[in-house]
């Protein structure tokens, strides 16, 4: 079975959560959506993990967007499990801000492609592998990355990629290597010199190769 390919619609999955049993539209609403994957509750990296993206619930929140995390415990364990995080994340009094997918039959994991056959638990099952989705407000998958077990993300790099999504959705540029919100943006390849001069009134510079091609035009958004 293909996975699941930029531009598809997300499925509509039903689940346990630690905020009750969810549609994954409902609970999106007209939001962009964060879904991130866990291998295991009560393990060292993911608790890192949460507790970094529980410090920038309010920077996700400012850019519309809701966050999820799924991990294959059930809901007690997960609720447990939140305790520590928040502890570990020096806010021991305020709840994880976000929910927890109990997919303790795997069957999510199975269905989105999560699980990585190189990390099994101590019965020999698979673990899930740390997967992040990134839905658009019509439900379309605009991203999707795939890290195993061993290695945690960086959620500063998922916000700034949220970030060139958003603005890439609403303008025809493009993000550079390294960009940051504020820095100059490209002109897509696909427009011509008088659409971007059109588009684009605070200037496009082209930056000259030895080709002679003017494929390399910065601007300001
Ligand atoms: C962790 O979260 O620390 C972890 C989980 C499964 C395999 C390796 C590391």
């Amino acid at each position: 079975m293909p996975g699941l390919l930029l531009g598809d619609t997300f499925p509509n999955f039903e689940a346990d959560t630690t905020i009750g049993k969810i549609k994954f539209h409902d609970f999106l609403g007209d939001s962009w959506g964060i879904l991130f994957s866990h291998p295991r509750d009560f393990t060292p990296v993911c608790t890192t993990e949460l507790a970094r993206a529980a410090k920038l619930s309010k920077e996700f929140e400012k850019r519309n967007v809701k966050m999820i995390a799924l991990s294959i415990d059930s809901v007690e364990d997960h609720k447990a499990w939140s305790k520590d995080v928040m502890a570990y994340s020096c806010e021991p009094d305020r709840p994880l801000p976000y929910p927890i997918i109990a997919d303790d039959k795997r069957e999510l994991s199975v269905q989105l492609g999560m699980l990585d056959p190189d990390e099994r638990d101590q019965q020999g099952m698979p673990l899930t592998a740390r997967c992040v989705f990134v839905v658009d407000p019509h439900k379309k998958l605009k991203l999707s990355i795939l890290y195993p077990a061993t290695t945690g993300r960086n959620f500063d790099e998922l916000l700034r990629v949220i970030d060139s999504l958003q603005l890439t959705a609403q303008k025809k540029v493009a993000t550079p290597v390294d960009w940051k919100p504020g820095d100059k943006v490209m002109v897509i390849p696909t427009l011509s010199e008088a659409e971007a001069a059109k588009l684009f009134t605070n200037g496009v510079t082209t930056k000259e190769v030895p080709s002679g091609k003017t494929y390399l035009r910065f601007t300001q958004p």
